[in-house]
C-alpha cells in the first residue's frame, strides 16, 4: 500500500515522474480512470484548497467522494472513538483516504486498509502542499543554481515550509528565513550563516528569487512572536523583475490584495496546480 505520509519520503526520481505526469495531465486529462472509485476526505480542521482540490480531482479524474468536514465534530471521535478504529472504519468505505488531522497521526494510518494520503498534520507535515509548492517553483526556476528563496511569516508553526524545505534539498537553492528561532535540519549551516541577514526583510528582497509567505498560526500553541512583515505593491516592486511571491494561502494581512495585480504573484497559480497535483497522486496511488 503506497501512503503519501511525509514529504521526506520522495525520491528526486519519484519526483521528477510525477511532475511529467502532471504536465501530461495539464495538457490532456485522461477521461474517467478512475471511474468506480471513491476517494474519503475526513478533515479535522478547516481547509478550503486541499480538501476541494483532491475532491475536484478525484471527480475530474471520474471517481466519486465521500466527504467530511469538522470531522471532530461530525464524527465519532466526538464519542471518543480512537483514530485508529476510525481510519478501520472509514477505510472499509473508501479506496483512499485524504486525512488532515491537529496532531500527528502516523500511527494510526496503519489500521487503514486503503491508502492514506496527509493532507496536513499539526504544524508538521503538509508533504502535497510542498509539492505543489516546488512543481511552482520549478515552473519558473527549471534549473536552479543558488536560488534564493526566503520564507517569512510563522516558520516556526507552519507544516507547509517545513514540508517544502525537505524538497528543496533535491535542487541547488540558497534558503534564508525570516528569523533564526528554529533551524532546519537540512539548512542548519545556510540558516545559522544568514541570521542576521534576515533580520531586515525589506533590504533583503531585491536580492531575492522566490519570496515564500505565510500567515501567523493563531490556532497553534508554541511559544513564538508573530512577524511585523508585510508585503505590499511598493514593496514587491523593490524585487527582482523575474522573482515570484508565493504563499500556501489563507492569507491574512501580511500580504496586502494589491499585491494580487502583480506579475511576480504567483499564489493563485499554486492553487490551480495544486489541482493538477493531486490529479497525479491519486493516480498515481490508485493505479501503482
Ligand atoms: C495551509 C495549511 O493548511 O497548512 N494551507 C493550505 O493547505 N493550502 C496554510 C495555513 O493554514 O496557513
Amino acid at each position: 500500500m503506497n501512503h503519501i505520509l511525509t514529504a521526506n519520503q520522495f525520491s528526486k526520481e519519484e519526483i521528477n515522474k510525477l511532475f511529467k505526469l502532471t504536465d501530461k495531465i495539464k495538457v490532456s486529462p485522461p477521461i474517467n480512470p478512475l471511474a468506480g472509485k471513491i476517494l474519503g476526505t475526513l478533515f479535522f480542521e478547516p481547509s478550503t484548497r486541499t480538501r476541494w482540490s483532491f475532491e475536484t480531482a478525484m471527480l475530474r479524474l471520474g471517481g466519486q467522494i465521500l466527504s467530511m468536514e469538522s470531522a471532530g465534530v461530525s464524527s465519532s471521535t466526538k464519542k471518543q472513538e480512537s483514530l485508529k478504529d476510525t481510519f478501520k472504519t472509514v477505510s472499509q468505505y473508501a479506496d483512499i483516504l485524504v486525512i488532515r488531522y491537529p496532531d500527528v497521526f502516523q500511527a494510526a494510518v496503519t489500521y487503514s486498509e486503503v491508502p492514506v494520503i496527509n493532507g496536513g498534520e499539526s504544524d508538521n507535515e503538509h508533504p502535497t502542499q510542498a509539492l505543489l509548492d516546488l512543481y511552482t517553483i520549478l515552473q519558473y526556476f527549471p534549473n536552479p543554481n543558488k536560488t534564493k528563496i526566503l520564507f517569512t511569516g510563522d516558520i516556526v508553526c507552519s507544516r507547509t515550509v517545513r514540508s517544502l524545505i525537505s524538497l528543496l534539498k533535491f535542487y541547488d537553492f540558497e534558503v534564508y528565513q525570516e528569523d533564526n528561532r528554529r533551524k532546519f535540519d537540512n539548512f542548519k549551516e545556510e540558516c545559522e550563516e544568514l541570521d542576521n541577514l534576515v533580520t531586515d526583510i525589506p533590504i533583503l528582497l531585491p536580492k531575492i528569487d522566490i519570496l515564500y509567505m505565510t500567515r501567523h498560526q493563531e490556532e497553534r500553541w508554541t511559544p513564538r512572536n508573530k512577524s511585523k512583515f508585510q508585503l505590499s505593491n511598493k514593496l514587491a516592486n523593490t524585487m527582482k523583475e523575474n522573482a515570484i511571491i508565493m504563499h500556501p494561502l489563507p492569507r491574512n494581512k501580511e500580504l496586502l490584495e494589491e499585491v494580487d495585480q502583480n506579475s511576480r504573484a504567483v499564489y493563485f497559480k499554486q492553487v490551480k496546480n495544486g489541482l493538477y497535483i493531486r490529479m497525479a497522486l491519486l493516480l498515481v496511488v490508485l493505479e501503482s
